[in-house]
C-alpha cells in the first residue's frame, strides 16, 4: 500500500476487463454542469448551495445505463449499472492507449503529437469490441454468470479509482507532456508560480476539461460472515476528532460495533470468482470547478439524519440502496459560509456548526470509511491534494508534519499543480503516467 487515504479495506481489487468491458460497453461521459464554475465564490459562502449542487453530481452518477450486451440479464432484466460502473480503470487506460499510439506514424510518435479527438474514439471502440485474449467461449461464460442483482453490479469489478472518459481522454491526449514531466516532478516547489493565468497544471498542454470525473471506492469483503465497523458523524463524534480527543483525530475503528448490512441496504457486488464485497465509502472529484468539487458519499445504518438529512428526490427515488448513504461536499480550502449551521436546522445543522471553523478557517469534509489513520478525521480533500504530483509523499507524511502542512495539511500552499490535484497520475498504486511511459519506451 502507497500510503494515501488507504482505507484498511480490501487491496485486492479487481478493474473491469477486457471481457467484461465488451458486456458493458464503452464508459458513458459524465454530464458536466457548465453553470457552476462561474458560481464558485457562491458555493464557497453557502454550505446549501454546495450541498444542492453535490446531490445533482451524485444523482448523475448514480443514473442506470443499460449495458451493451442485451442478452445480459439478471432475473430476466437487462442489466442497468450505475452510470459511474461504466468508467474506465487503469487497465482499459493502457488498452486504448497501446491501440491508439501504436496506430500514430513512427514519426508523429518521436514528435509526441497529441492524440486526436478521432484517433481516441477509434480505440474506445475498438476497446469495447476486442475482448483481447478472451475467447468467444470466455465471454459467453461470463455473460451466463450474470444470473442476479450482485452479479450485474459485479461487472465492473471491484476497482478501487475509475475515471470519466473526459478525465481518460486528456490524460492520454497528453501522454507526451505528462510522461516527460516525469523526471522535472521535484523542479515544482511550493514558490512555483503558473506560466499562464489559465494553466497551473505544467504537466499538461491545459487543464482538465469540465467534464473530467474520478472515483475513488473502498470495498470490504461481506463473505465468511464479514462486517463493517460502525461509523457516526454526529454532532458530539465530530467534535472530539476535530479536537484530537477521540482516535487522535482519526476515525479509529468506528463506534466499537460492527454491522452485516444486507443486499438491499449496501451497494453489493459478486465477482466472476464469487467473491462479494459492499462498498462502504464512495469519492467523486470533478473539474466542474475549477480547483474541482470534491465529494464523497458513505454508508450508513442511520441514513436519514446529519449528512443523509437533506438527501432530495432525485436520490430517493433511485431507492435502495442508494438511499442508506450520506454526503459531504468540499468546493475551497477555507469555510466561507458565515452561518455556521449551513442553512439547516435539525441534525445537519448541528453537525456542520461542529465541524465550522469561522469564516476563513479551514473547510472540512472526511469520510470515515476511506480516511485513515491519525487526523485523518479533520481534513477536506483538496489541501491534501494539492501535493498530489509529489511522489515521496503520501497522506501519513502530511498529516504528520502539522509545521510544513498546517491544519492537517487544509490549507493553500501551492499556486501550481502539476498533476491538476490528481494522485493518480504520478503516484502509486495507479501511476498512470507510468503506464504511458511504459508504451511510449516500447518504440524506438
Ligand atoms: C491526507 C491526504 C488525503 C486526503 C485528506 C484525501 N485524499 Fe484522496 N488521495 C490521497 C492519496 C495519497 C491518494 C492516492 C493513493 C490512493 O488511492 O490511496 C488519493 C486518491 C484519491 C482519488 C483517486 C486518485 C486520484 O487521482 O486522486 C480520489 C478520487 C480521491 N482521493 C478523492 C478524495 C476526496 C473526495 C477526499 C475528501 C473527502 C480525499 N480524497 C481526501 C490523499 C488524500
Amino acid at each position: 500500500m502507497f500510503g494515501g487515504c488507504s482505507d484498511g479495506a480490501t487491496e485486492d481489487d479487481s478493474d473491469l476487463r477486457a471481457g467484461e468491458r465488451k458486456i458493458v460497453g464503452e464508459a458513458v461521459a459524465y454530464p458536466a454542469d457548465t453553470t457552476l464554475a462561474p458560481r464558485v465564490s457562491e458555493l464557497a459562502k453557502s454550505q446549501k448551495a454546495r450541498r444542492e449542487a453535490a446531490w445533482k453530481a451524485v444523482a448523475k452518477i448514480l443514473k442506470p445505463i443499460s449495458v451493451r450486451e442485451k442478452t445480459a440479464k439478471n432475473d430476466g432484466k437487462v442489466v442497468k449499472l450505475p452510470l459511474f460502473r461504466t468508467w474506465y480503470g487503469k487497465d482499459d487506460m493502457d488498452r486504448v492507449f497501446a491501440k491508439a499510439y501504436g496506430d500514430l506514424t513512427p514519426a508523429d510518435r518521436k514528435a509526441g503529437r497529441p492524440l486526436t479527438a478521432d484517433e481516441l474514439k477509434k480505440a474506445y471502440t475498438w476497446n469495447v469490441t476486442s475482448a483481447a485474449s478472451w475467447s468467444d467461449a470466455d465471454y459467453i461464460a461470463r455473460v451466463k454468470q450474470i444470473t442476479d442483482a450482485q452479479a450485474a453490479q459485479g461487472l465492473g469489478g471491484n476497482t478501487r479509482v475509475s475515471y470519466s472518459p473526459g478525465f481518460a481522454s486528456h490524460l492520454l491526449a497528453n501522454y507526451a507532456p505528462v510522461t516527460r514531466c516525469m523526471p522535472k516532478l521535484d523542479t515544482f516547489g511550493l514558490d512555483a508560480k503558473p506560466a499562464s493565468a489559465t494553466n497551473f497544471a505544467p504537466c499538461f498542454a491545459a487543464e482538465f476539461p469540465a467534464d473530467a470525473a474520478l472515483i475513488k471506492a473502498s470495498w470490504w469483503r461481506s463473505d465468511f460472515g464479514m462486517k463493517l465497523p460502525r461509523h457516526t458523524t454526529s454532532a458530539a463524534s465530530l467534535k472530539a476528532r476535530l479536537a484530537g480527543t477521540l482516535d487522535q483525530g482519526g476515525w479509529g475503528a468506528g463506534e466499537g460495533d460492527e454491522l452485516a448490512p444486507g443486499v438491499n441496504d449496501i451497494y453489493t457486488v459478486t465477482l466472476s470468482d464469487g467473491a462479494n464485497f459492499r462498498m462502504a465509502g464512495l469519492h467523486l472529484v470533478t473539474k466542474e470547478l475549477r480547483d474541482w468539487m470534491w465529494i464523497t458519499l458513505f454508508w450508513s445504518d442511520d441514513p436519514d439524519t446529519d449528512f443523509g438529512a437533506d438527501r432530495p428526490a432525485a436520490i430517493k427515488a433511485l431507492g435502495a440502496p442508494w438511499d442508506h448513504y450520506k454526503m459531504e461536499v468540499i468546493v475551497a480550502y477555507d469555510e466561507q459560509d458565515p452561518d455556521p449551521r449551513g442553512g439547516y436546522t435539525g441534525t445537519l445543522g448541528d453537525a456542520l456548526a461542529a465541524v465550522h471553523p469561522g469564516v476563513g478557517g479551514p473547510s472540512w469534509g472526511s469520510n470515515p470509511y476511506i480516511e485513515r489513520g491519525p487526523k485523518n478525521a479533520q481534513t477536506n480533500c483538496i489541501g491534501c491534494h494539492q501535493h498530489s504530483h509529489n511522489q515521496a509523499f503520501s497522506s501519513e507524511s502530511i498529516l504528520a508534519d502539522e509545521a510544513k502542512f498546517p491544519k492537517a495539511g487544509r490549507t493553500k500552499l501551492r499556486q501550481v499543480f502539476p498533476a491538476d490535484y490528481s494522485w493518480s497520475v504520478f503516484h502509486g498504486p495507479e501511476l498512470l503516467a507510468g503506464v504511458l511511459d511504459a508504451r511510449v519506451r516500447a518504440y524506438p
